[in-house]
């Protein structure tokens, strides 16, 4: 662990309301639960607002704009930021933890990409860069690289099942991580004092995305032929040599992949055990 910028009151026990940025997407519905489950008054900010309820409110706000942000900071003492998307994060962390300087607000987690410092894409870069804008704001920090969710694993393969040929890129290897084990971590990290980088949080196991694909085909009761791809490039080559792993130290969540695509997919996962699907 880094030390984080900032140490006001670090151990002093939260009890204004816990603002989540990000509180509607993947990560966000298994977050916002769980810090009311925890006796937190949730406030939500979102660009698709809708009524209050079960103590969680939300807030229209937009990051991109900067749009209702400085009334959803108002009188939190902590922050989870957890929105992004694809392109934009170093704009939108920036507006966010602007107005969460001036608010006085005493914590933020953010969460971000493990290798986020070392792969050449820009998804990487711009959370790297959003990572730096956190703990450069002079607002007490915690930053969680977390490995790719679930979720993301099974849309990426469910994207190369859609080709007629599917390619088993069998150079590229992630460790998927189960997105409540990361929200289960962060709702920890959000009640403790700001602690700054703190350890990665991977999956259980490490798999080639062929693997995954694979996987995925046969719980989803799906034949399709397969063909070995080659990454191509710098990138390939960074995957191929693991750069992105998390490596030894890390923390590891402990919901499996396989548990994961046997709850999304009943049926398949049945289908799969009585040795009716040919993926390969
Ligand atoms: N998915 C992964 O595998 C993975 C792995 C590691 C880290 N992460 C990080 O985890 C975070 C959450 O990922 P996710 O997969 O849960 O995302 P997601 O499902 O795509 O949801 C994105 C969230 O961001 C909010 N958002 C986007 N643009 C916004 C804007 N301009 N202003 C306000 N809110 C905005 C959306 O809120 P509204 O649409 O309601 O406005 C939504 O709640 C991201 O920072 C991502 O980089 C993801």
């Amino acid at each position: 662990m880094t030390n984080p910028t900032g140490q006001a009151n670090p151990g002093s026990p939260v009890t204004a309301p816990v603002l989540v940025t990000g509180g509607t997407g993947t990560l966000g519905r298994h977050v916002v639960p769980l810090l009311r489950a925890a006796g937190r008054e949730v406030r939500v900010l979102t660009r698709n607002p809708r009524p209050a309820a079960d103590g969680v409110r939300h807030l229209a706000g937009d990051l991109m704009t900067g749009e209702g942000v400085d009334a959803a900071v108002a009188g939190a003492e902590v922050v989870l930021h957890l929105a992004g998307d694809a392109k934009h994060d170093e704009a939108t962390t920036r507006t966010l933890v602007a107005a969460a300087r001036r608010a006085g607000v005493r914590h933020i987690v953010y969460i971000s990409v493990i290798a986020a410092d070392r792969v050449p894409l820009g998804y990487f870069r711009a959370k790297h860069a959003a990572e730096q804008a956190v703990a450069g704001s002079g607002v007490p920090f915690t930053t969680l690289r977390a490995a790719q969710f679930h979720d993301l694993a099974l849309k990426t393969a469910a994207a190369m099942a859609k080709l007629p040929v599917v390619p088993a890129v069998n150079g590229i290897r992630w460790e998927p991580v189960d997105a409540r084990d990361v929200a289960e971590r962060l709702v920890e990290l959000a009640l403790e004092a700001p602690a700054g980088l703190v350890t990665d949080l991977a999956g259980p196991a490490v798999r080639t995305l062929g693997d995954l694909t694979r996987d995925y085909l046969a719980a989803a009761g799906k034949r399709r032929p397969m063909l070995p791809l080659r990454a191509p490039g710098a990138v390939g080559r960074c995957y191929r040599e693991g750069v992105n792993l998390a490596g030894p130290g890390a923390d590891r969540g402990a919901r499996s992949w396989e548990a994961f695509l046997a709850g999304t997919f009943p049926a398949g996962a049945a289908a799969g055990a009585a040795g009716r699907v040919r993926t390969s």
